[in-house]
């Protein structure tokens, strides 16, 4: 059995947004251009739903890659140990490149994703995450963005899963198993 709550509601995250969206646009407005536009780096599957919204109330060219990191671990937590299963197609080289992520727990995957990356020589390297769990980290990663900052709790919605289920949600939910 388990129980899903209501927590963030899709007006709030949308609100919460646009506000990232402009601090973003802010932040690249005079480091890209045509030429030099800035890489968006979804990490599948979690961030789709909110990397496609952040990205039309963006106002500086940007790029899209996806990446997808398996991680070994349990259900609700992960390992640290990251494997690249699908990897950008263009080089990340002299680019400047933003992270894309849905929610940042113990920092592990992020940590391992950025230490690749970063061995790779972009032009710089920041991260815009939906949501962040500082009472959780065990490794700390340098957040440029984050849209909420939030408790303890294993959340559900807006493109976050649980065992693949309720990725669907327009809201953000706290998912409470019960034996
Ligand atoms: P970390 O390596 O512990 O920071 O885990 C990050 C990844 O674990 C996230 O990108 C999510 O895919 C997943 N994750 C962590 N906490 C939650 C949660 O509360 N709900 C759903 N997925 C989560
Ligand atoms: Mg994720």
């Amino acid at each position: 059995m388990s129980s899903l709550r209501p927590f963030i509601s899709a007006e709030e995250i949308a609100l919460q947004n646009r506000n990232l969206a402009d601090k973003i646009t802010d932040f690249y407005r005079d480091r890209v251009s045509q030429e030099h536009p800035l890489v968006l780096l979804v990490i599948l599957k979690g961030s789709v739903m909110f990397f496609s919204d952040l990205v039309r109330l963006l106002e500086i060219p940007v790029r899209v890659e996806f990446i997808s990191i398996s991680s070994y671990g349990h259900d609700m937590e992960s390992s640290g140990q990251v494997r690249f299963e699908l990897d950008v197609r263009d080089s990340i080289t002299s680019k400047h490149v933003l992270i894309v992520e849905d929610i940042i727990d113990t920092g592990r995957s992020l940590d391992a994703v950025l230490r690749q990356l970063r061995a790779r020589g972009p032009a710089s390297l920041e991260i815009a995450t939906l949501l962040s769990k500082p009472d959780r980290r065990v490794v700390n990663v340098p957040v440029r963005f984050i849209g909420f900052t939030i408790p303890d709790k294993f959340v559900v919605g807006y493109g976050m899963d649980y065992a693949e289920m309720y990725r669907e949600l327009d809201y953000i939910g706290v998912l409470t198993l019960e034996k």
